[in-house]
């Protein structure tokens, strides 16, 4: 049977791991033609690429370069035709620090880094891709977070960059229709190795780091009771990036969070 992103071609940012390698791997179980991932990550993309070394191509560069972005939708129209679907993904966490642990030097490095990768990274995918994506009324699906919606599950500036995300997206929805829809994902505690800034020393800080703790205390706060794992995300990634299941969709994100985003207290 066809997947629902039969002959679709993708790029995928902070794709070498984590919830963006699991979305590449799902578009490729739905029969996309190929993906562009993007990471910085060289070892994970060449890793990524061994999985399908003729569907995968993969661009080493820093979200934060418009010409990585430039780059990257060059190499999706020289290698597969063209561009339908793209998935600003690529991310770095604070890990929960309030603004009282900052002085304000630390706040200013922090700041910079942090939104010039949650936010400028995903921006300048879109300035990059607009084109091709309106060429092929393509689409664009966003990983978005319960963060997006609720406070707690990131500090101040991690809490301030994924709400940020929700106006990019309702914004960019009306922005690029009627020829792209914009919609987003929201996933909530997911065990991977999100990593923190340079600007705190945390580049090398994982949130997986210690998987069993994780696991438990995120299953202890959602009503689903577990943590959930990238591969729980994918569907709502297909179905957003699937035209013919989604045609009327835009300006949203749905939320995979357990049902935290559901309770009150
Ligand atoms: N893990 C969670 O609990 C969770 C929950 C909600 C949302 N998210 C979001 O999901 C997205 C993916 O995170 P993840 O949890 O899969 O983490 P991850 O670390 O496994 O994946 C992120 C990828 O982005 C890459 N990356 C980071 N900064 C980059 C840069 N400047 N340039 C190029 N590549 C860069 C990393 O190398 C990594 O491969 C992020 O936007 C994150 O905020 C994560």
């Amino acid at each position: 049977m066809a997947g629902w992103l039969q002959d679709r071609v993708a790029l995928v940012t902070g794709a070498a791991d984590g919830l963006g390698r699991a979305v590449v791997t799902r578009f490729l179980r739905e029969g996309v033609t190929g993906v562009v991932a993007v990471d910085r990550d060289a070892d994970g993309l060449a890793a990524l690429k061994q999985t399908a070394p003729d569907r995968v191509v993969g661009v080493v560069g820093d979200v934060r370069a418009f010409s990585t972005h430039a780059h990257a939708v060059e190499q999706a129209c020289a290698h597969f035709g063209g561009l339908d679907i793209l998935v600003p993904n690529a991310g770095v966490f604070d890990f929960r620090r309030p603004l009282h642990g900052y002085t304000a030097q630390a706040l200013e490095a922090t700041m910079d880094e942090l939104m010039s990768i949650n936010l400028r990274g995903y921006l300048f995918a879109v300035l990059a891709a607009r084109k091709s994506l309106v060429a092929r009324r393509g689409n664009i699906v966003m990983t978005a977070s319960v963060a997006s919606f609720h406070a707690g599950g990131g500090g101040i500036l991690y809490t301030m960059a994924k709400h940020a995300i929700v106006g990019m997206v309702r914004q960019l929805a009306l922005e690029m229709s009627p020829e792209v829809r914009v919609n987003g994902v929201g996933p909530g505690g997911t065990l991977t190795r999100l990593r923190g800034t340079e600007a705190l020393g945390h580049g090398a800080r994982s949130i997986g780091v210690d998987a069993a703790l994780f696991n438990a205390r995120i299953a202890a706060a959602t009503p689903l009771a577990f943590a959930q794992t990238p591969d729980d995300h994918t569907g709502l990634y297909v179905l957003l990036a699937s035209n013919k299941n989604s045609r009327a969709v835009t300006g949203q994100i749905y939320l995979s969070d357990g049902g935290i985003g559901a309770r009150s207290i």
